[in-house]
């Protein structure tokens, strides 16, 4: 790749939907476990590949409300990795200095999994350079519910509601939505992520499996990001007046 990444033009907030995990494995006749293991190293790449570009928000699909119906054993081996992952790399985001946060039902997650997820964040919350957001327990339909729940208990007039005041409500407040989506495996579908955030995200879709992504890929896919027109409804010829 010769192409250079503008940095006049990055995306502030990237997200990706980590897919692929499982058939990564299988095509070497290996369990899927062995995939997600594999996992780790693609997620610590494209994390400081993204620091070192600039990114400013990187929000990283990691297990989602339906994943919970996976079975048992598969759904506490990746809890016991996410277990292992955060610990052993929270010097790689002191490092780079990122922040952690996350979104999603965690309270849903094991108590050792909670434990070591606020540890990070509390030991990285003075970092300023990124913010990672770990989605776990996420789903876009769970945030909306969610949102609508706490508006609804805080009895938020009819009168007063708007866009703004339900941007406020999304676990994403204080995060800009997302410039570009990118989902790893070859499928073209959302699977229920930030439903809301993507309105006007630009999607990228690459065969790649999670396991061999690195940081060429993530700037391969800003570049292919740069080479677009983001119009929002106007017309290219609207669009800079
Ligand atoms: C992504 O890989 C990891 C999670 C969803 C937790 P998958 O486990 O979905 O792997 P495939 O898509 O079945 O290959
Ligand atoms: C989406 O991948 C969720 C995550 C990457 C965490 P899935 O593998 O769960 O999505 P589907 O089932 O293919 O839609
Ligand atoms: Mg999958």
């Amino acid at each position: 790749m010769t192409e250079i990444i503008d940095k006049n033009n990055l995306p502030l907030h990237i997200a990706i939907t980590m897919d692929g995990n499982g058939r990564w494995a299988k095509k070497q006749g290996k369990l899927r476990v062995f995939g997600h293991n594999h996992g780790v190293k693609a997620v610590r790449d494209t994390v400081e590949g993204a620091a070192e570009i600039g990114i400013k928000y990187l929000t990283l699909f990691a297990f989602s409300t339906e994943n919970w119906n996976r079975p048992d054993a598969e759904v506490s081996a990746l809890m016991s990795l996410l277990i292992s992952t955060i610990h052993k790399e929270t010097k790689t985001l002191m490092d780079n200095d990122i922040k952690l946060a996350t979104i999603g039902s965690t309270s849903k997650l094991p108590k050792k999994c909670q434990k070591e997820l606020s540890e990070a964040i509390e030991k990285t919350k003075e970092n300023l350079s990124m913010t990672l957001i770990l989605a776990l327990s996420y789903s876009g339909k769970w945030e909306i519910i969610n949102a609508v729940k706490q508006i609804i208990k805080n009895k938020i007039s009819f009168e007063d509601f708007s866009e703004d005041i339900f941007k406020q409500y999304l676990t994403t407040n204080n995060v800009p939505d997302p410039e570009l989506l990118i989902r790893t495996s070859g499928e073209h579908r959302i699977s229920n992520f930030m439903l809301w955030q993507i309105a006007y995200s630009e999607l990228y879709f690459t065969d790649k499996m999670w396991p061999d992504f690195r940081r060429e890929d993530l700037k391969d896919a800003i570049i292919n990001y740069q080479q677009r027109e983001r119009r929002f409804g106007r017309t290219a010829k609207t669009l800079h007046e």
